[in-house]
């Protein structure tokens, strides 16, 4: 059966509980490789690696295969359990751990790129906010987000909240340069049927947000 999806609103985010919900289904994202449009960016990325809301890791693992240290996480156990199985089965050690996006601040870590495939659209404006100030944390001087969301371009409000290219601007305004956003589009997993998107695949945007330093 697939769950209706819950959107987030600027007063919501997705909670954990939609989310496992979700991956008892076909989860929509859920497509069993990464997306292209960070395959095509992936000479720009550096390690060490986060992948913040990881899923079931396929972005985490394509670094992970290029030779990169990298780190998954994700605030629900059974998307990792399954991202942990594949790094087993294609023989890649990767440290899938289960964290609070949200809750980054006290975290000991230090990263060079973060990939954020489909997280950021799922926060409220409070969380973007918390999320931003602890990636700062986590985030090296002259280190890079890479980060693909929804955008507001995309038909209709079923499925993620919509952002703006302003949007982006403004949440990266202080301590970041946001060095490019361009239009993408998100692959879907074809057995995921529950909203129609727009032939294609949703319309995206795609940052590349440098750390000041
Ligand atoms: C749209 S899915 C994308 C998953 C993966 N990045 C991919 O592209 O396949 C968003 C993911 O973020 C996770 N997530 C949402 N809110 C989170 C939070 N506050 N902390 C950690 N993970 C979160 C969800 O559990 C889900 O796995």
């Amino acid at each position: 059966m697939t769950m209706p999806i819950s959107s987030s609103v600027a007063s919501h985010s997705v909670d954990r509980a939609t989310f496992e919900d979700l991956y008892a289904g076909p989860a929509p994202w859920d497509i069993g490789k990464p997306q292209g449009t960070f395959v095509a960016v992936a000479d720009q990325v550096t390690g060490p690696v986060l992948d913040a809301g990881c899923g079931t890791g396929e972005h985490a693992l394509f670094f992970a295969a290029r030779g990169h240290r990298v780190t998954g996480i994700d605030f629900v156990e059974e998307a990792l359990w399954r991202a942990r199985a594949k790094a087993a089965k294609r023989g890649l050690a990767v440290e899938f751990l289960v964290k609070d996006a949200t809750a980054l601040g006290d975290w000991g870590e230090r990263f060079a790129s973060v990939i954020d495939c489909g997280l950021f659209h799922v926060f409220s404006d409070d969380d973007r906010r918390r999320y931003v100030r602890g990636l700062a944390q986590v985030v090296e001087p002259g280190g890079r987000l890479f980060l693909m969301c929804f955008s507001d371009e995309e038909p209709g409000i079923e499925g993620p909240r919509r952002v703006s290219r302003q949007e982006l601007y403004d949440v990266f305004a202080d301590g970041w340069e946001v060095e490019s956003i361009e239009p993408s589009r998100f692959d879907v997993n074809p057995e995921f049927t529950e909203i129609t998107f727009s032939e294609g695949g949703p319309k995206a945007w795609f940052a590349v947000v440098r750390r000041k330093g």
